[in-house]
């Protein structure tokens, strides 16, 4: 495995990696999986997807200013460079790319990509700006890498749903790949910010995952409507003290419309339940697809 910090290291690297494969196929395949780093088994598992499914992949790892708001952690975001090289070795990728914010971005950039609508809601309405600095991070790194396929993790549901809008919207040739959610044994859905819970915190976190398995139950219940459905999830975040809801959302997916009936629940669409809940300082986010 190599890595990479330069753009035009990346795509030289790239370049001749494809014409090697191509000497004894018709096409070669790039399957790439962008990351902030501070890696897990959930991003473990997509690179080892990327591996079955792609001749080369290709893992970044960038702490995107761009995303983050004033207020939020990026100066102490969890950084492991050596760490995450070597998970990244072990779980099949080629190539890391690991630029550093100058490379990125040599002066304040005047372009921008804005998704409409899906980026006002949810997360989006908690931190503004941080879907645009998402859109057009990944736009740059499709641009560099340019893969056939682009895995991402859907524990951030409205994540994909945006990428998957822009991707099309732009025509950009790139197969996004939804992959499933890694938990803990637990339940707790596997983020690189769960290292801030403190003992009493990280236990209490448990009740996302609780709460979003309760779900399809309560909504089997004859009567039920969506406020009451709401309000049971909130009842059962909240029974947990340390608690701070941001958001329970919800919404079709990926529209990202809200859900107001029980017909609607019941349609053709799959419905997604998100939350985003505070524990401390540590925002968690968790959600499930009913379809
Ligand atoms: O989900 C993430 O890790 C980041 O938002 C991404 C997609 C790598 C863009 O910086």
């Amino acid at each position: 495995m190599e890595s990479i910090a330069t753009i035009s290291g990346m795509r030289s690297r790239l370049k001749e990696a494809r014409r090697e494969i191509e000497k004894t196929k018709p096409f070669s395949t790039v399957g790439f999986m962008p990351t902030l780093g501070y890696m897990h088994e959930g991003h473990m598992s997509l690179i080892r997807q990327a591996r079955k499914e792609c001749d080369i992949v290709v893992v970044s790892i960038f702490v995107n200013p761009l995303q983050f708001g004033q207020n939020e952690d990026f100066d102490k975001y969890p950084r492991d460079p050596e760490r995450d090289l070597k998970l990244a070795a072990e779980a099949g990728a080629d190539f890391v790319f690991v630029p550093g914010v100058k490379e990125m971005y040599p002066a304040p950039t005047k372009t921008t990509v804005v998704v409409k609508q899906i980026t006002d809601v949810m997360c989006g309405a908690s931190r503004p700006g941080h879907f645009e600095g998402v859109a057009t991070v990944v736009t740059k790194l499709f641009q560099i890498v340019q893969p056939d396929r682009a895995y991402f993790g859907m524990k951030d549901a409205q994540q994909v749903a945006v990428i998957e809008q822009f991707t099309a919207d732009l025509n950009m040739p790139v197969h996004i790949v939804r992959c499933e959610t890694l938990r803990e044994p637990d339940g707790l859905a596997m983020s690189s910010r769960n290292v801030y819970l403190n003992e009493e915190e990280r236990k209490q976190a448990l009740v996302l995952s609780e709460a979003l398995g309760k779900v399809q139950g309560w909504a089997d219940q004859p009567g039920m409507t969506i406020e009451r459905l709401e309000r049971n999830i909130r009842d059962t975040i909240e029974a947990a003290p340390l608690t701070r809801i941001d958001y329970v959302e919800i919404r079709t997916y990926p529209g990202l419309e809200p859900v107001t009936s029980m017909d609607q629940w019941n349609g053709t669409e799959p419905v997604l339940v998100a939350l985003a809940v505070k524990f401390g300082a540590t925002r968690l986010i968790d959600n499930r697809i009913f379809s």
